[in-house]
């Protein structure tokens, strides 16, 4: 399911690592400027498949194109104009322990950007301000909050204007309010900026306010389960395991 107009598109993607696959038959396309979601159980393999979509691993399988590029033939050129062109947030976060969070910010812009330092040190600051990190620039990833150096993670990526963001698990541990702003956060990118993210989520509520289509990984059958729009994942006739999964996300506790 390649296709000239999508700006990530996959087809019979299988994935996995060494010799083991973990999850196969992933197919999709997703339009430039919309939010993918990636759901399913813990373990199942969401993690290992943005890494592949984002060409950070290789996949054990089949096709992707990322940005018109063919994963599969990339050449090292295309390859670091994937990296400057997309921004990725690691599940943990990843920041440089020994760099302050405007520091870490700044690397990116350094590495791949030919702007002066002042510029970099502004746009760098307003990327922090942007996740509510305006007052705690200055500090070292070992004196934030868990939840801070999910925002902090997601100021780097989105520090050199990224076409695509791939975010892991961008809410998870964040209080409701924080999680909300991120929500309008990410809707923020889409709406003003036109920006194309791909994240991993195990928000429901979060993923039915901001994902325009929602992939299920099904690992009972090692395969895709559904690609459609979350909302759709609510109907009775759904994927009965994406439907479950949705359906008791969604009872009051
Ligand atoms: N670097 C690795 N080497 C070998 N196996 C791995 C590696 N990373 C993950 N795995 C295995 O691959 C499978 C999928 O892992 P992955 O991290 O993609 O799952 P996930 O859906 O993101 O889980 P979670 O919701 O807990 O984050 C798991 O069985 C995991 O043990
Ligand atoms: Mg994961």
């Amino acid at each position: 399911m390649t296709s000239p107009a999508a700006i990530l598109s996959c087809s019979d993607l299988s994935i996995g690592h060494g010799h083991r696959v973990i999850m196969a038959g992933i197919s999709f396309a997703l339009a430039p400027g919309k939010i993918l979601a990636i759901v399913g159980p813990s373990g199942c393999g969401k993690s290992t498949l943005l890494r592949a979509l984002s060409g950070l691993d290789d996949p054990q399988g089949g096709n992707t194109s990322l940005l018109g590029i063919d994963l599969n033939v990339a050449s090292n050129l295309e390859r670091e104009s994937i990296l400057r062109r997309t921004g990725f947030l690691f599940q943990g976060s990843a920041l440089f322990s020994s760099l302050t969070l405007l520091e870490n910010v700044e690397m990116p812009l350094k590495e791949f950007s030919q702007a002066p330092r002042r510029e970099i040190r502004q746009i760098a600051e307003y990327k922090l301000s942007l996740v509510g990190l305006a007052d705690a620039m200055d500090k070292l990833p070992s004196e934030i909050s868990g939840g801070m150096a999910k925002r902090a993670g997601i100021a780097r990526a989105i520090a050199m204007d990224p076409e695509v963001i791939f975010l892991d698990e961008p809410s998870a541990g964040l209080d409701p309010l924080t999680s909300g702003r991120l929500d309008d956060l990410i809707l923020k990118l889409r709406d003003t900026f036109k920006t194309t993210i791909v994240l991993v989520s195990h928000e429901i509520p979060s993923i039915l306010r901001t994902a325009d289509f929602c992939v299920y990984l099904d690992p009972d059958t090692g395969r895709m389960g559904a690609y459609q729009p979350p909302r759709e994942f609510l109907l009775p006739n759904a994927h009965p395991k994406a439907h479950a999964f949705f359906a008791r996300a969604q009872l009051p506790t």
